[in-house]
């Protein structure tokens, strides 16, 4: 049923787009027929894209993109950054000057339903051709990426080396796609990306002097988080992420064959709108609101179940054409520079659930009483049991810190508009050791209680309390795989 309705609700978008296109160029047909000696070539200068070479060559583009998890139910994410470098690679930019980090067990997974290819939407084409494999596995990690960024090649651990070796005149784009949690982003060996050091490098690099401008899209749960408080003006960075910071992120494409979910609300709307105009044309500005319509347009059955695109950092720069930062594909020139289309309702799934989503429908579909299902059961129960262990001790470790009446306002208490999640993020991070340490690794969904532990600091608890905390709530509790000396810390 749910398949059925996502499948209609593609060929509705394709129905708009080409509505979208298709008048478009009529309508300049029949003004050149009206208009004997209208010449095609003359357009006012504000629309004429060439008008623009001048500045299209006075740098290089770069671009850096960031899949920030692996396993097969986390398909979308490695699938997303495919799909985007095909998008730049179709816009002209090098692949000397793409620098990809994915974990790149998708493909040739062995129970990937289309072996050999990834795809990012139903009956979608293969995006996975011709990636290059920068960064891969245990490469995909914080200190590669800020390496990577600050074109540092001697800090480099591994992978291709490439660096974004970028001067004065460049510009940058990075696309970062996973789970999150409030002032984090995932990675997959851990540790993970923590906001204030991100915003360190993005300082560092504007430093040095070494890029003109740089646009930066990420998709995660509480993204916002990432950026609100923490993220200067004078950077010449623009920023929009895909929720608030105290808001999910969703997965989308869900109910295709056998496949888990295809791509994610907000990283599939910025694709699709890119694909769909002109980018010497559209503006960044004008791609921010069409996501954000889009992506605010999610829905789960008969519930609404999108978040909010938000911008940071220079506003100004959101004035500019796509192209400057996401190439033009010469198949695009008819295309229209923008066109908002009234929303295609897109089936959603919250980030966090994605995973036991999938593997609930594989269960569904499996033959009764084989062994494969047994233990594909054992799995769901395993993870469902930690998850449920990592929500109880937090609350265990609420009501010791804070007493049962207040407890849950503080874990959950919300910063407002403006504010950091975190006033000490050495404190946040030792926070979250001490409690792995305890209770087991955070994983993907114990992310969503970065907000619980960021109040703890921002309260001003000593460790040593939080310590005794964690031991009250887990202590005697098998950490199983999750063993953080063993899957390492995520902090
Ligand atoms: C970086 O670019 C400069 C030219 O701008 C070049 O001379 C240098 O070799 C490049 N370095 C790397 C590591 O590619
Ligand atoms: C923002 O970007 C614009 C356009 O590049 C620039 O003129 C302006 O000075 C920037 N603002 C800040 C605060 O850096």
């Amino acid at each position: 049923m749910a398949g059925f309705r996502i499948v209609l609700c593609i060929s509705l978008v394709l129905m708009l787009q080409m509505v979208a296109v298709v008048p478009e160029i009529g309508r300049g047909d029949r003004l050149r027929n009206r208009l004997p000696g209208w010449e095609p070539i003359i357009r006012s200068p504000v629309d004429d894209p060439e008008s623009e070479v001048g500045e299209e060559n006075s740098g290089t583009r770069w671009a850096v993109l960031v899949a920030g998890s692996n396993g097969l139910s986390n398909y979308r994410h490695q699938s997303d950054v495919c799909h985007a470098y095909q998008i730049l690679k179709k816009g002209g930019l090098k692949d000397e000057n793409i620098v990809v980090f994915m974990y790149d067990d998708i493909a040739n997974h062995k129970s990937n339903p289309r072996p050999g290819k990834i795809i990012n939407r139903p009956d979608g084409e293969d995006v996975y051709a011709g990636v290059p494999k920068d960064y891969t596995g245990d490469q995909v990690s914080v200190k590669n990426l800020f390496a990577v960024i600050l074109g540092d090649k001697n800090a480099v651990k591994g992978g291709s080396g490439k660096v974004v070796n970028s001067s004065s005149n460049d510009r940058i784009f990075i696309y970062y796609t996973d789970h999150g949690g409030p002032g984090i982003l995932g990675m997959p060996g851990g540790p993970y990306l923590y906001a204030k050091d991100f915003i360190n490098v993005l300082k560092k690099k504007h430093a040095s002097g070494t890029y003109k401008e740089m646009v930066v899209y990420v998709e995660a749960c509480e993204s916002g988080s990432i950026f609100d408080g923490l993220m200067p003006e004078n950077l010449n960075i623009y920023v929009t992420t895909a929720s608030k910071p105290d808001e999910n992120s969703y997965a989308t494409y869900c109910d295709y064959k056998n496949f888990p979910c295809l791509g994610d609300l907000y990283s599939v709307a910025w694709m699709e709108d890119s694909e769909s105009h002109n980018l010497k044309r559209e503006k960044i500005v004008q791609q921010y609101e069409n996501v954000r319509v889009r992506t605010l347009g999610g829905t789960s059955g008969s519930q609404i179940a999108g978040s909010h695109v938000l911008e940071f950092g220079n506003k100004s720069i959101h004035a500019e054409k796509l192209y400057l930062y996401q190439g033009f594909d010469p198949s695009t020139e008819n295309l229209p520079p923008n066109k908002i289309e009234s929303p295609a309702k897109m089936e959603v799934v919250e980030q966090r659930s994605a995973d036991l989503y999938f593997l609930w429908q594989k269960y569904n579909k499996m033959v009764e009483n084989s062994v494969e299902k047994d233990e594909l059961l054992k799995e769901i129960t395993t993870t469902t049991l930690h998850r449920q262990h990592l929500d109880g001790s937090m609350e265990i470790i609420g009501h010791v810190l804070f007493g049962p009446k207040e407890s849950s306002s503080i874990l959950n208490g919300v910063r407002k508009s403006g504010q950091p999640l975190v006033d000490d993020w050495e404190c946040l991070k030792s926070t979250v050791r001490v409690f792995e340490t305890h209770c087991g690794s955070l994983t993907q969904y114990g992310m969503k209680h970065m907000r619980s532990f960021a109040n703890i600091c921002n309260r001003g608890i000593p460790q040593a309390a939080m310590e005794k905390a964690c031991k009250a709530a887990c202590s005697g509790h098998n950490l199983g795989k999750w063993d953080p000396t063993v899957v390492g810390f995520s902090a």
